[in-house]
């Protein structure tokens, strides 16, 4: 069912993902029958939450147009930029004249293939009444160290670290303008973080562990074990 205010997807997919060492962006390597990508947009459109989904794909990918989601209705492709920042905006400018101010948007990470319905439902659920959104996260388990060098300096207190996942799930008119005023900025490594610089405060969902980002060669493996046990 969808939800009582509309929300939308964003895709960033427009990374080369340097640290795969393939011989193609990380979301067209084969996982379980299908390219990651693929996966991550069935999982989008299947939730049946979105009125519509968004893709950043880079002007210069072969591999977009020969796959049938891309010609999909309801999936919007975007130009990718230079950082994920500017291809998320870019994204939400494919959006205009489509969402309203206050829609939500839900980004997601097209390299994270193993998400939820449940985890989209759970976030929704949580944030759809807060005046700013939120993220999916991860508390840690682990015990964290500041290292300077290969030093310890200090070790964290882990109740105040969080690992951010996506989506990230804010309103259209607000994270739009959150990121415009970021533009250039290096620090904006996901969407809250925009926020955040605006003295905003988005809240923390926790999230399912299983929800990985495809970044190393043995990340694959480890997807198809968390997607047949998710079946
Ligand atoms: O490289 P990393 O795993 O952090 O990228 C996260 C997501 O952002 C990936 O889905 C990637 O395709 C996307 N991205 C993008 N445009 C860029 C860089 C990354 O859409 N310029």
């Amino acid at each position: 069912m969808r939800p009582s205010i509309p929300c939308w997807a964003v895709v960033p997919a427009a990374g080369v993902g340097k640290r795969m060492q393939a011989d193609r962006p990380k979301q067209y390597l084969p996982l379980a029958g299908k390219t990651v990508i693929e996966h991550t947009l069935s999982r989008l459109l299947q939730s049946g939450v979105f009125q519509a989904v968004a893709v950043a794909i880079s002007e210069e990918d072969p591999y977009w147009p020969e796959l049938a989601v891309s010609r999909q209705p309801g999936v919007i492709t975007a130009p990718g930029g230079k950082e994920r920042a500017d291809s998320v905006l870019s994204a939400l400018k494919a959006l205009q004249g489509r969402a309203a101010e206050d829609d939500w948007v839900l980004v997601h990470d097209a390299a994270r293939p193993c998400l939820t319905a449940a985890d989209i439902r759970h976030l929704i659920d949580v944030l759809s009444q807060d005046a700013v959104g939120g993220i999916l996260a991860l508390s840690s388990h682990d015990t964290l160290k500041q290292v300077e060098g290969d030093s310890i300096t200090a070790t964290i207190d882990r109740k105040c670290v969080w690992r951010a996942l996506t989506p990230q799930m804010f309103r259209y008119g607000m994270l739009r303008d959150a990121l415009l005023k970021a533009e250039g900025n290096q620090a904006v490594t996901d969407e809250a973080s925009a926020l955040e610089m605006q003295g905003l405060q988005p809240k923390i969902v926790e999230g399912r562990p299983d929800n990985i980002k495809i970044t190393r060669p043995e990340d694959l493996a480890l997807a198809q074990f968390y997607m047949e046990q998710q079946q």
